[in-house]
């Protein structure tokens, strides 16, 4: 007789999510049964999402967060600290969303203006050099064994822990005036499958989920109190420039995640989520 599988519950820190994606990628891991654990900057909007919107999850004990700036290292190791204390010392999931994520130079800037300098380093920085100290921090709360840093052997049953980033489909496509944007998306790819590559030994898998246009205004404070919902967001438009005749949404996101935290057998993907844009020929 096949062994009856038990469900394990997973300890998952998720960056970004006090509003946008990041909430739903929280929402549905905590309705998936997981534990979640929450960083962010927008410290009001998190409290919210913590202790209103996911209330019955803090109560619970199955979800809390802390304020974290990404763009500073020493914040971001003091606070994956407090996030495996949370989880009694043992991280199965990280999932890097947290971004500056419109794509254009403010204000209508073109890259000839000097001052996008500083936009290019603030991209790249919470974009980019973030999700790689987040990963480098979580990693001692990973490690699928003890011995395998030194064994490189992972021949446990399951999918193992993991790391997912965020990504973009602006990695492979532009349109003017999102050069900050586009190269700090399309480095994430290169640091998936140098980390996968790495952490392989450690028994770690490294993916990347890309979305295509998603809307997600609606999950955040004001979209509560406005009684906003992803419906309302949605143009003809968005549905005819989708092979798949519909505009993507948080959820197709938190889908292509959870099908990662539990495929043992994939590692160093980039999966696409954009409804087929990407292939369709304006
Ligand atoms: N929404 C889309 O259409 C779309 C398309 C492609 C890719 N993405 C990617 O999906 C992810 C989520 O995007 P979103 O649309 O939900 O964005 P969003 O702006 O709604 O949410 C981003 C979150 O990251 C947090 N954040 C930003 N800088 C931070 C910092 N320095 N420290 C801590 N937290 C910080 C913000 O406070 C916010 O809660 C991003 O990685 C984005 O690039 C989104």
């Amino acid at each position: 007789m096949a062994p009856v599988e038990v469900y394990k519950p997973k300890n998952i820190i998720v960056s970004g999510g006090a509003r946008g994606i990041g909430r739903a990628l929280v929402r549905h891991f905590l309705e998936a049964r997981h534990r979640v654990y929450i960083f962010d900057i927008q410290e009001d909007e998190l409290e919210y999402t913590t202790k209103t919107h996911l209330k019955k999850y803090h109560d619970e004990g199955k979800v809390a967060s802390a304020v974290c700036n990404l763009r500073d290292v020493q914040d971001i190791r003091s606070t994956v600290a407090k996030a495996a204390e949370f989880f009694d010392g043992h991280i199965d999931v990280l999932v890097n969303n947290a971004s500056i994520a419109s794509p254009y130079w403010k204000d209508g800037k073109t890259m000839e203006d000097a001052a996008t300098l500083d936009e290019w380093q603030a991209f790249i920085e919470t974009n980019l050099t973030s999700p790689f100290a987040t990963s480098q921090a979580c990693i001692p709360y990973m490690k699928a064994r003890q011995g395998d840093a030194t064994t490189g052997a992972h021949l446990g049953d399951g999918a193992g822990p993991c790391i997912l980033h965020i990504g973009s489909f602006r990695a492979h496509q532009s349109d003017p005036n999102q050069e900050g944007y586009a190269a700090s998306k399309s480095g994430q790819l290169g640091l998936m499958h140098s980390m996968a590559i790495s952490l392989g030994a450690l028994g770690i898998r490294v993916n990347l989920v890309a979305p295509g246009r998603i809307k997600g205004a609606h999950e955040s404070r004001e979209g509560d109190e406005d009684g906003g919902n992803w419906e309302s967001q949605v143009s003809q438009k968005d549905v005819d420039d989708h092979p798949t005749n519909r505009a993507g949404s948080p959820k197709d996101i938190a889908d292509a995640c959870l099908y990662l935290m539990d495929a043992g057998f994939v590692t160093g993907q980039d999966i696409t989520v954009d409804g087929g844009a990407l292939r369709k020929k304006n």
